[in-house]
């Protein structure tokens, strides 16, 4: 990757002071930057399920840090970890996290806080790693000029620091091989609208948000060259979780005959889930439904769903981009054999 593309967003959205996790509120933007001081793994917990910080590598990244500060407090590390363990359902980088931190505590011998501090770093720098190399992979797929739809946020805000699905987009840019992204904005919960096309118009990508219903419209028109999301768990039969909504974009992309890549480290692969509809899947407040910021946007008394993800069947997915190879075809045999 060429040295003069960031390798990382500009903006700190998780900082690790030593005696707290300072983690930008996602939940402002992008109207306001205001931090969050997470002080134990019970804050960070309640900022993941808060949605102060989400996205699935973010997640995970988050929590080797609560791991650390439970470490630091001298707390009990199994219930550091099942606290953390309950803040969210679907990701499953969380419980990947939290299994690399116990594991870096068994394994310390001597100044256990400042061991456990160290792997929560390592972990974190592992995931910029697998950022930088995905987006370089990823862009590899497209031909020049390709216009893509994106859903949610795969971006710097969902992980350490560059992106997954909004990485390879914005190298992919760079390169001249993305001359056009449309977010969709992401009921309910806006993802797409606050924070994607943010990071997009930060970072000079030229985007044009759509509302999710306008998706197959743009498509039938001949002008989507590329689908290109992320993911919160890959199972083993390569089914792909993902935001509410793309598993729709997946059928729509099939249908135009256009390719849907996922993109995702190896740290949301779950090879002990034999398959998608085994996922846990989150359901959330019917209030984040019925009102918008605070606004009501259904009468009063409505009933909602609140399904924060689906699950897109493995043959809908043109190729998966992980930082250990590009998976294609994309099931569960091909899955195993890159990621080794
Ligand atoms: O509910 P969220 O905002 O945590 O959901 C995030 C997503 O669905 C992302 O697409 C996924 O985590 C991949 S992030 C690199």
């Amino acid at each position: 990757m060429s040295y003069r593309f960031p390798l990382k967003d500009a903006v700190r959205h998780i900082d690790w002071r030593g005696d707290r996790l300072r983690v930008l509120d996602q939940r402002l933007l992008p109207r306001r930057l205001r931090y969050v001081d997470c002080r134990s793994a019970q804050d960070v917990a309640d900022a993941t399920r808060a949605m102060v910080l989400r996205g699935a590598p973010l997640i995970g990244c988050a929590a080797a840090y609560g791991m650390a500060l439970a470490a630091r407090r001298g707390e009990d590390l199994s219930r550091a970890a099942k606290t953390l363990l309950a803040a969210r359902p679907t990701a499953v980088n969380l419980a990947n996290a939290v299994q690399y931190m116990l594991e870096a505590a068994k394994r310390a011998n001597g100044d256990r806080p400042m061991a456990m501090a160290a792997a929560a770093q390592r972990y974190f720098e592992t995931d910029l790693r697998a950022n930088q190399t995905m987006a370089r992979l990823g862009a590899s797929l497209l031909k020049r000029g390709s216009r893509v739809i994106t859903h949610c946020n795969a971006g710097a805000l969902a992980t350490s620091g560059l992106g997954t699905a909004v990485g390879m987009i914005r190298y992919a840019h760079y390169l001249g091989k993305v001359s056009h992204a449309y977010p969709c904005e992401t009921r309910p919960y806006l993802q797409g609208s606050r924070l994607t096309l943010w990071e997009l118009m930060r970072g000079r990508v030229p985007a044009t948000l759509i509302t999710d219903n306008m998706a197959a419209h743009l498509m039938k028109t001949g002008r989507i060259d590329a689908v290109i999301v992320g993911s919160d768990r890959i199972a083993a039969n390569a089914d792909v979780c993902n935001k509410i909504g793309t598993y729709g974009l997946a059928i729509l992309a099939r249908h135009h005959g256009i390719p849907f890549y996922v993109v995702a480290p190896a740290t949301t692969v779950d090879l002990d889930c034999a398959r998608g509809d085994l996922i846990p899947i989150e359901e959330r407040s019917a209030k984040e439904v019925v009102e918008i910021f605070g606004r009501p946007i259904a009468p009063k008394g409505a009933r909602a769903h609140h399904f924060a993800f689906d699950v897109t069947p493995h043959d809908l997915v043109t190729a998966i981009v992980t930082e250990r190879g590009i998976v294609r075809p994309v099931d569960g045999r091909h899955l195993k054999k890159v990621l080794g």
